[in-house]
């Protein structure tokens, strides 16, 4: 087996993982692993924007108090301050690195959208903001000659000796490689392929979460997972996200009567937080029968629609939609997971020696339901604290552990993938209650067995992570009886009793020789 010894090893090259490298780099040497092309990432297909105070006419209490609403009452408050108070330091440096916001004159041109009390979204080459971010990031990170990357090479486990993690063991070319470092950070981003409509991009499938909980860590609101709104609905397109902004500048949404419905189900009507407008949707489609609606711009100036979204118009052009002209059909798909590997305020998980940062984090910042464009942010702000938090790791890291590894192979792959993702969406969607859960629960434990093995391809262990991570999202769904944020479930539609407590996770059975982890035996830590 080929070892290396790294001084910091960061998993994920989206815009945590890139930002927390520019932290490290002048202070040893830096190795970024992905599964993919570095620029394959959910940041590089993210839309909308990144929210931060950049006006005079806002306030950082205001951001703090919008994301705390849109949390629902469980924001770990710590969190949204750092968020909120460090953003506008944060953007500036990347406008200094290059990043070129859309301005208007010389005024950035801020944008609205959904539970936000004031315009404060930034967003570059009109609905091309993440692609924005990757590329400035990526070109930061290519001038650091301390950091270097591996592409295309999937982390399978982490090494963990006497519940410290030394780093990770990868598969490159085929090979099982170790490599060790001082300091760990998971950047893998979120989960959205565990579902079958998503916004996500294929890379998605919850890997960081998957191989921090089999080697021990917590994993925290698990049960809280959003779904956007509008994402495109056609049996000829792909799936496609419809930005929020697009509501925010003034579309509507109609049923397939034409009707418009949200001013019926909350006074902020087409602005109204995520899971609010995404139930409203799935009423709507109850009602009339039908497998989406229609978000609506066609009052709006033609020409504005096409400077304004030229991504979107583009891409739905080529599927014989013209966005400015058109009825757009949309319904609802998994966007993002607010729960993850537990952290603290500087990206710290429960190993020694592991951090997290972004999607695959859970700092409490986004409660039980994320403000819009609050996750570049995000990984932005939360990058760089944990990038400086792991400069004073204190592990050394012992470079002679040895891994078993001995591959099986998983029958009906493809199958069983397009079969979860049925599953959760039907059973552990937007709308669950304990009889759905029970029977996605039943279903996830006849694939338990994948979880327990090893795999030597890419599309395997994304299998066994989906796996993994679905079946604690079920499980977490099911122990929180009451509706909170993003989560709702229709047998419990108050809060609950102890609504305000978070739900913890963590493997049981890990022990220290990296032995398999029992997922059934997956407890339930019940915190304030
Ligand atoms: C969007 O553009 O609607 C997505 C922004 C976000 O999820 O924050």
């Amino acid at each position: 087996m080929q070892r290396e010894v790294v001084d910091f090893l960061i998993i994920g090259s989206g815009v945590a993982g890139l930002r927390a490298a520019i932290e490290l780099a002048p202070h040893g040497n830096v190795l970024i692993v992905t599964k993919d092309r570095p620029s394959e990432s959910s940041t590089e297909y993210a839309q909308g924007g990144i929210a931060a105070v950049m006006s005079d006419e806002d306030e950082v209490g205001i951001h703090f108090e919008d994301t705390l609403k849109a949390g629902d009452g469980l924001c770990y408050e710590n969190s949204v301050r750092i968020l909120v108070e460090q953003g506008p330091q944060r953007i500036n440096e990347l406008i200094s690195w290059g990043a070129e916001f859309d301005r208007e004159g010389q005024r950035l041109d801020l944008t609205l959208e959904a539970a936000h009390s004031r315009r404060r979204i930034l967003h570059a080459h009109g609905d091309s903001t993440g692609k924005e971010l990757e590329r400035v990031l990526l070109n930061k990170v290519r001038s650091l000659p301390s950091v270097r990357k591996y592409p295309f090479a999937i982390t399978v486990d982490l090494i963990v000796k006497d519940a410290v993690c030394h780093g990770a063991y990868v598969l490159k070319n085929g090979e099982i490689m170790a490599l060790f470092a001082k300091a760990t950070i998971l950047a893998t981003g979120g989960a959205g392929q565990l579902y079958s409509r998503t916004t996500n991009p294929e890379v998605a499938t919850g890997d960081g979460m998957a191989i921090a909980f089999r080697a021990g860590a917590l994993l925290e609101d698990m049960e809280f997972v959003q779904f956007h709104p509008t994402s495109l609905y056609s049996p000829t397109a792909p799936q496609f996200l419809l930005s929020e902004a697009m509501r925010g500048e003034g579309a509507i949404l109609r049923n397939i009567n034409k009707e418009r419905f949200m001013p019926t189900y909350h006074p902020m009507s087409e602005l109204a937080p995520r899971d609010v407008v995404s139930r409203a949707i799935i009423s709507e489609m109850v009602k009339t029968g039908s497998n989406h609606v229609y978000l609506d711009l066609r009052h709006l100036r033609k020409d504005f629609v096409k400077n304004r979204f030229p991504r979107i118009y583009s891409t739905c052009l080529r599927y014989d939609i013209d966005i400015s002209e058109d009825l757009i059909p949309v319904s609802p798909a998994a966007h993002y997971i607010m729960g993850g590997v537990k952290t603290d305020l500087d990206g710290r998980t429960s190993i020694p020696g592991l951090y997290a940062a972004g999607e695959v984090a859970c700092t409490g910042v986004h409660g039980a339901n994320r403000l819009a464009s609050n996750s570049l942010l995000e990984g932005l702000v939360f990058g760089a604290q944990t990038g400086i938090s792991a400069l004073s790791s204190p592990i050394v890291p012992d470079p002679y552990a040895t891994y078993v590894f001995s591959p099986s192979t998983i029958q009906d792959a493809e199958e069983i993938r397009r079969a979860l993702r049925k599953i959760m969406w039907e059973k552990a969607g937007i709308i669950r209650c304990a009889a759905s859960l029970g029977e996605a629960e039943e279903k996830l434990s006849a694939w338990r067995e994948i979880t327990l093995r090893d795999y030597a391809t890419r599309h395997e262990l994304e299998l066994k992570n989906m796996l993994t991570v679905a079946g604690i999202i079920v499980r977490a769904a099911g122990a929180r009886e009451g509706s909170v944020g993003a989560h709702y479930r229709s047998d419990f539609k108050g809060r609950g009793e102890d609504w305000q407590r978070h739900l913890t996770w963590a493997c049981k059975s890990i022990d220290d020789t990296q032995g398999p982890c029992q997922w059934p035996q997956a407890e339930e830590r019940c915190k304030l």
